[in-house]
């Protein structure tokens, strides 16, 4: 499974609406063919598997980290194609909650005469942490809203003057590539184009695995009002709630939205609740006074017993800077 796991990551950045599945075919000679999901309309991870194995998938283990799927979308059901090639298990990472498999796809399996297992509960926990965007949606009809912000030690997003070009160094920055690539939308201020007119690039991004198809541009969003001339293209502007906009970036199978501030926009988004994940890229640096921008504008917990507290799921080191993810307490396992 954690093959199958590895496998699902290299088709991470290709696959969404659809979610970004691993699979391996365990042969009873003990040979082992791989596959994983290719971009919307291809062949979905175990019909790769099995097409590497061929005849030799009769009576194998097939690992999919996800629950194979029994519908016909824009391919035929991998459960046909799994009885068709007369596997004799299947362990399953996590069960697929969008509503047209939901079980339906262990059930006809189990009918077909095939033992189905799920996972160990230790790599199954890693199989949803993975998946997590993709179940997040399926399961709320949401995008997984991640808010990432470059701070100084010292609270700061922006100095004074409104430069906030480069709080972080190389390293963070090609880290928000990667995670502007994982993403289908990116979400920023009007406030934020007007200092900035960010260019919200992918391009220092250079995945260790090319994927199929390029990094997917992200589309960008913008709140508020543009300002004539922002090169922010091709974007979007979205005058009402942030509720209203997550809603229909779910209901338009967006997946992961990330949202890049400025301090305004960062602060509505934190208190709608819809943050799934906060990734902060904090570097060792201080502005040293009040008169910064902070992280968040707007209105605050007023006393400690309402402050906002979350979980730390992440804490790694980009060259000078370190990376924290925080999720919500309520997110958390
Ligand atoms: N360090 C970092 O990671 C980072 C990231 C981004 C930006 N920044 C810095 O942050 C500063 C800008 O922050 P900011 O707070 O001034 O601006 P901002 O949050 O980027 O944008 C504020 C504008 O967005 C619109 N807006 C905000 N909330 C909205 C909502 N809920 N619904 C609809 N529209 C909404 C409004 O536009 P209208 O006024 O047009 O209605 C508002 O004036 C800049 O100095 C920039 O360099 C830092």
């Amino acid at each position: 499974m954690r093959q199958a796991l590895a496998l699902g990551q290299r088709a991470r950045l290709h696959t969404t609406p659809n979610p970004w599945v691993g699979a391996v075919v365990v042969t009873t000679t003990g040979d082992v063919f791989e596959g994983f999901t290719a971009p919307p309309g291809g062949l979905h991870a175990e019909r790769r598997a099995l097409e590497a194995a061929g005849h030799a998938a009769a009576g194998a283990t097939v690992y999919t980290t996800l629950e194979p799927c029994a519908h016909h979308g824009r391919t035929s059901p991998c459960t046909d194609a799994l009885v068709a090639a007369g596997v004799a298990r299947v362990v399953v990472g996590v069960a697929d909650p969008d509503p047209n498999v939901a079980g339906t796809g262990l059930a006809q399996l189990a009918a077909a005469g095939i033992e189905v297992t799920m996972a160990a509960d230790a790599v199954a926990a890693d199989v949803e942490r993975s998946l997590q965007p993709y179940l997040h949606h399926r399961r709320t009809g949401r995008p997984y809203v991640v808010l990432k912000l470059a701070m100084t030690l010292d609270g700061r997003t922006a100095a004074p003057d409104g430069t906030s070009q480069w709080i972080t160094g190389p390293e963070a920055r090609a880290d928000v590539h990667r995670l502007r690539a994982e993403s289908d939308a990116i979400v920023v201020g009007a406030g934020t184009v007007r200092a900035d007119d960010p260019s919200l690039t992918v391009r220092s991004f250079h995945p260790a695995h090319p994927p199929e198809r390029a990094p997917l541009d992200p589309r960008r969003i913008v709140l508020g009002t543009l300002p004539p001339g922002a090169r922010v293209e091709p974007a979007e502007t979205h005058t009402g709630t942030i509720r209203e906009l997550v809603q229909r970036l779910g209901s338009e199978h967006l997946v992961q939205l990330l949202v890049e501030g400025g301090a305004s926009v960062a602060g509505d988004f934190h208190r709608s609740g819809l943050v799934d994940r906060y990734v902060f890229y904090m570097a060792p640096a201080m502005l040293g006074g009040g008169d910064g921008v902070p992280v968040f504008s707007g209105q605050g917990a007023p006393t400690m017993d309402d402050v906002w507290r979350g979980v730390i799921d992440g804490l790694r080191r980009l060259g000078d800077d370190i990376r924290i993810d925080v999720v919500p307490r309520d997110a958390s396992p």
